[in-house]
Parts: C-alpha cells; sequence; structure tokens
C-alpha cells in the first residue's frame, strides 16, 4: 500500500501521517523531515537543500527522486509506505511512478487535504515544531518540551510571513497541477476536508481509504 498525503504547506500532512500510519500499519516518509535531518547532520544533501527550504522554493527534482528511490527499495517500506508531502512537481510524480512500476507496485491513493490560505497562515503564524522528532504544535512557545521525546520546540524558518507567502505561490504554481497528472492516469484522488478537530480529518481521510 503506497499512499501520497497531498496538500498545501499547513494543511495538516504531518499531523495526519503518523495517525494514518497507524491506523493502516505501515511506516510514514517525509522529506520535509529527512531534509531537515540531513541539514541538521550537516550532510552534503543538507547543504544542498537549506537555502531552498529557508526561501520556502522547492528542493530539485532530482534531490527528492534520490530520497524517495533509496527509502522505496528498503525492506523497512516493502509492506507500504504512506508519503507525506514527497510528490510536490509533475516530474517527481512520474519518477515516483517508474520506481513503483519497476517494484511491482503502485500507487493505491492520493490524500488531498484540502483548506483555504487564510486557516494556513493563521496555523502557521502559531505553529512550533520538535526540533528532534519533528513533531508540530499550535500555540506552544518555542524552548519548551516536546511531549513524544522530550526535545526542544523551536519555529521552522520558513514559517516567516515571507516564506509561508512564497510557499503557497510554489504550491499553486508547481505542486497543484500533480493533482491532474494522477487524475489523468487513473489513480484515485479524494479530496478531504482539513478543516475541523484532528481525529475528525483522519476518520475522513480513513473512511475514503475504506470505500
Ligand atoms: P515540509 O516540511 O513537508 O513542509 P510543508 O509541505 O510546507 O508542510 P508543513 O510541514 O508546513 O505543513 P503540514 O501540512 O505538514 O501541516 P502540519 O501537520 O505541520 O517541507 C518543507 C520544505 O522542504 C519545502 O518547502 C521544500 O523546500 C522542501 N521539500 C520537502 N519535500 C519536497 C519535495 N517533495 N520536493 C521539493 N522540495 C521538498 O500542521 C500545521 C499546523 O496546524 C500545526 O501547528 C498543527 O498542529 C496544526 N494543525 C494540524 N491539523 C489541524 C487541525 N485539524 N486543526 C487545527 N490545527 C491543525
Amino acid at each position: 500500500m503506497i499512499i501520497v498525503l497531498f496538500g498545501k504547506p499547513g494543511a495538516g500532512k504531518g499531523t495526519q501521517a503518523p495517525l494514518l500510519a497507524a491506523a493502516l500499519g505501515v511506516p510514514t516518509l517525509a522529506t520535509g523531515d529527512e531534509l531537515r535531518a540531513a541539514i541538521r547532520a550537516g550532510s552534503p544533501l543538507g547543504l544542498e537543500a537549506k537555502s531552498y527550504m529557508d526561501r520556502g522554493d522547492l528542493v530539485p527534482d532530482s534531490v527528492i527522486l534520490g530520497i524517495i528511490k533509496q527509502a522505496l527499495s528498503e525492506q523497512r517500506n516493502a509492506g507500504g509506505v504512506l508519503l507525506d508531502g514527497v510528490v510536490r512537481t509533475v516530474p517527481q510524480a512520474e519518477g515516483l511512478d517508474k520506481v513503483v512500476v519497476e517494484l511491482g507496485k503502485k500507487v493505491e491513493a492520493v490524500l488531498a487535504f484540502d483548506i483555504d490560505d487564510e486557516e494556513i497562515v493563521r496555523r502557521l503564524a502559531s505553529r512550533t515544531v520538535c526540533e528532534s522528532c519533528q513533531t508540530p504544535y499550535t500555540g506552544r512557545e518555542p524552548g519548551t518540551a516536546c511531549d513524544k521525546c522530550g526535545g526542544t520546540l523551536i519555529r521552522r524558518k520558513d514559517d516567516e510571513p515571507e516564506a509561508i507567502r512564497n510557499r503557497l505561490e510554489v504550491y499553486d504554481r508547481q505542486t497543484a497541477p500533480v493533482l491532474d497528472w494522477y487524475r489523468s492516469h487513473g489513480t484515485k484522488v479524494a479530496v478531504i476536508d482539513a478543516v475541523g478537530p484532528v481525529q475528525d480529518v483522519t476518520a475522513r481521510a480513513l473512511g475514503v481509504l475504506a470505500s
């Protein structure tokens, strides 16, 4: 089972991914988390990605496709994986398709979390994330401890107003067309209302997958 979680920045992909993964019994892969881990480790991948990410631009497709190929060939992902924000351009969708076909698999569904820009700006303005495990929080101060792992909560650099504006523009220009690519290739695309209590959004997503 390979499921793509899709949506604007702040739509709630990172919040929903672990909840859906636990319910479905599959691991998650989030390219944003992988890239931030590489930046913290000071690796060549992190050095290449940092300036793109700080501005809110997309990291080059070649870098993302390298991460996807590596991850999907790992044993822990052999039974399926939930892809959180992994596909953001049409070339990435084409590249992922090639990899899954080579592995004899397919993308089962794309869950597109739907939310308007005003709500996104409100959510990201009050978000902090754990520096270690990347869990997102609302209304918690930077410097306090993560409930899950005890790590320190920080503000993300790309949650500054200018970077948020750029990320939303990048989404409209480069990422939104991916949905039509999947529709035209016969993949199930389900649009999920991403507003409301977190558990309600999870239930909507699981309901769509079961139907
Ligand atoms: P990434 O880390 O993936 O960022 P993003 O897609 O911009 O998404 P976010 O993490 O901002 O939001 P989210 O949808 O996960 O929402 P969250 O659950 O946190 O990527 C960062 C950067 O890495 C990109 O800009 C790019 O540079 C690079 N990158 C990554 N993948 C790439 C790729 N494939 N190609 C190229 N570049 C790539 O929720 C947001 C807030 O809302 C939180 O505070 C949360 O607590 C709250 N919240 C969640 N759900 C609800 C709810 N139902 N009600 C109220 N509040 C809620």
